[in-house]
Formats: structure tokens, sequence, C-alpha cells
């Protein structure tokens, strides 16, 4: 069986955690060494018995030690362009977490990029497209079991550490995240299009910072039997302390409709603190309704006109992250990619189109006005 040779730029939970879901997929894996100025994923490799090999002082450095059989990046997200380009140069496989890049030139310069045709291979970590749950959801709407989807509506809703987390991780700031849609929900919308068949056309948006803020230090910091609240997780690179009190210009609850160019509407909803966690799905076709339960990873569906109980399909695990086996599954899917044995369920293209979607919501939103996004399209088939 082969070891395969990874180098790592950017260790940080993330990689660290898909890591290990490779190796418990077994993988054989021989990590060479990571670029990092602070690499928050060590303990979590260390806790798993993989060893992260050499530190190396830059991405530079650590591409010169080639050949590798693929490069994991797991950077910050303003980061992502900057080290696809040099993986693209050193010409190794490449894994990239999402958001693919964070901002709208830097997508069409990617697409611009692939458009030569000259980039490695390259898988993007949209995790959730290798769900077992997600993959029924799409088989069941390209079947046609639903017919024409009309409308859906969707939520996530993260519970108050999450949310706190994210006040005071780098994903705090545009410049570093993007912002709170572009980075937690890139996944969802990447779906979404997907199961409208086409992009969207129109779309609006309203969000802010109404929960972490300084008027927010008020509150008590405390949970009803005395835990300490909004403290659990080490905040990282460039973290900062206080969840109220940071320089964090993103928003923590943003809500979002959009009309997709073959017909569907939707409706989407977001919040970091809340008490019931959700992240479900409600799609109703022409021919049946399904709801997908993200977090208790259930599924429910009906034919429109069944008197029958819906059906159910419980699809068992669940897991602390949310992430309910999917990093396993998206462990498994990426050797057989890498092995030729089957395609990666997502694309570059379907990640940079997912971005841009969010990308226009966020503007809708920035702008208190409804975004029309063909011209932004336009740009990008000009692009690719
Ligand atoms: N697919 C998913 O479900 C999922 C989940 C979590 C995070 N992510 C993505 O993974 C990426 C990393 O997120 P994370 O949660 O691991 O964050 P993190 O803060 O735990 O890790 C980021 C790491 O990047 C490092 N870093 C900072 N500057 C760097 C540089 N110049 N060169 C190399 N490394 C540098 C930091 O020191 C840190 O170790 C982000 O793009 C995030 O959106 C994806």
């Amino acid at each position: 069986m082969k070891t395969w040779r990874i180098g790592v730029i950017g260790l940080g939970q993330r990689i660290a955690h898909v890591l290990a879901a490779m190796a418990e997929m077994g993988w054989r894996l021989d990590v060479a060494g990571y670029a990092d100025p602070a690499p928050v994923g060590l303990p979590i490799l260390e806790q798993t018995g993989i060893d992260a090999g050499e530190a190396f002082a830059s991405a530079a450095d650590l591409l010169a030690d080639g050949p590798f059989d693929l490069i994991m990046i797991g950077s910050p997200n303003h980061l992502h362009f900057e080290h696809l380009r040099a993986a693209f140069a050193a010409g190794f496989p490449i894994f990239a977490e999402k958001p693919i890049v964070r901002t709208r030139e830097e997508t069409l310069a990617l697409a611009r990029i692939l458009a030569e045709g000259r980039a490695p291979p390259l898988f993007i970590g949209l995790v959730m497209r290798s769900m077992p749950i997600v993959r029924e959801v799409l088989a069941r709407v390209d079947a046609g079991e639903l017919g024409d989807i009309t409308s859906m509506d969707a939520t996530e809703h993260l519970h108050p550490e999450h949310g706190a987390y994210l006040a005071r991780n780098w994903r705090r700031r545009a410049e570093w995240g993007g912002s709170f849609m572009l980075d937690k929900v890139c996944h969802d919308f990447d779906i979404f299009g997907r199961i409208a068949g086409s992009r969207a056309r129109r779309v609006a948006s309203f969000g802010s910072r109404r929960i972490f803020n300084p008027a927010g230090a008020m509150r008590a910091m405390t949970y009803d039997d005395g835990a300490p609240a909004y403290a659990l997780q080490d905040a990282g690179w460039s973290g900062a302390d206080d969840a109220f009190g940071s320089d964090m210009d993103v928003h923590d609850h943003q809500v979002a409709i959009a009309h997709y160019a073959g017909g569907m509407a939707l409706a989407f909803h977001a919040n970091s603190h809340v008490a019931l966690q959700e992240r479900r799905w409600y799609i109703a076709g022409t021919k049946g309704t399904l709801i997908a339960d993200l977090v208790r990873n259930k599924l429910m569906v009906r034919p429109a006109l069944a008197r029958r109980k819906p059906e159910r399909i419980d699809f068992g695990v669940r897991t602390a992250d949310n992430h309910n086996g999917a990093d396993q599954a998206m462990a498994f899917d990426l050797l057989a990619a890498l092995e030729g044995r089957a395609t990666f369920p997502v694309t570059a293209h379907d990640s940079l189109e997912a971005g841009l979607t969010v990308m226009a919501i966020d503007e809708a939103a920035a702008r208190g006005e409804a975004i029309d996004c063909a011209p932004m399209w336009a740009e990008y088939d000009a692009a690719r």
C-alpha cells in the first residue's frame, strides 16, 4: 500500500482533524512537514499519534522539499489564494480548505489560472458534499422524486460557544475570514445551487453585529449551572480575548433570500448565539417535500399527494463537531480521487461559484438593496 508524502501549509485545527480522519480511513501518512508560524493543530495531531514532521520557515521552503503526493492548505482564508498559487507553481496535487478564496478579485484571478489548464489536481474541502445525508438529498432531487424544486428554506444556527469562538478567532475580521457567511455557509450555498440546478439570479440580505458587541459585555458570563461561558476554545492565530469587546467587523447573524435562474426561491437564516442548535434544509418540490436535519443527521421525505407516513432515514453517526462522519467520508473520497477510482464530489469551479454567491449576498447586505447577479456571472464566465 502506498505511503502518502504530505506537506501542510497552515497546520490549524481543521487540517489536523482532516489528517486524523485520513489516518482513521486507512491512509498511510508520511507528513513530511508544515509551514505555519503558530501551528494550532499540533496538539490535535499529537493526540492522534500523527507525526507532524519538520517545521519549515515558509510555504516556499516547504514546497522546495518536494516531491509531495499531496499539499494540504489550511491557512486562514485571506492566505488561500497566495498559498494556492505557490502550490500550483510547485505542481503537486492540492487539498485546500474552503472557502476556496476570499474575494471576488481572487475568484476571477483563480478562474483565469484554472482556465489555462496547467494547474495540478485541486480538491476543495466542501466536506458536506461527502456526507451520506447530503448525497441522499441530491440523489432524491436528481431522480426527480421531488419534482421541480419551487422553494426551500435553510438554517445554520450555532450555539453560543461556537459563536463566541468565531467572535474571537481570525474569522471575526473580514480582512482574514471574508465574512460570517463566507466562512460558515459557503458549504450550504454550494449545495443550494446544486439543488436549484442553476445560479442565483437575484439576492438580498440583512445582518449585523448585534450579539457579540460591547453592549453584550454586560450580560452574564456563566451558564445557569455556574460554568463559565464564552471562553471554552483557544482562539488561535491572531485571536482576541473577549468575544464581546473584540475588533470584530463581520456579522454575527444574517438572513438572506435568493431567487435562482431556474426558478427556485430560497430563504436562509443564520445566527451564532442560539440555545436550540439547527442546520436544516426544507425543500419543497412540485411532487414531494424533503427535510434534512444536518445536526441530528436525519432525513424525512414524502410525496406531495401521499397519505402514508413520511419516509424517515436516520444516518446514525453524530459527532460533537457536527460533522457527523463527514470528514471520514471526505477522506475516503479524496483517496479515491487521487487514485483515479472516482471523481471528487465537488469541483474547484463549484467552490468558486458558491463563494461568489455568498459574496453577492454580503454585497446586498452592505448596500441594503437587492442585487442582480447577472454582471457578476458574466465577469466570472469571461474569466473562466
Ligand atoms: N471544511 C470545514 O468544515 C472546515 C471547518 C473548519 C475550518 N475550515 C477552513 O479551514 C481553514 C483553517 O481553519 P481552522 O479552523 O483550522 O483555523 P485555525 O486558526 O485553527 O488554523 C489556521 C492556521 O493557519 C496558520 N497560519 C496563519 N498564518 C499563516 C501563514 N502565513 N502560513 C501558514 N499558516 C499560517 C495559523 O497559525 C493556524 O495554525 C480555513 O480556511 C477554514 O475556513 C473548514
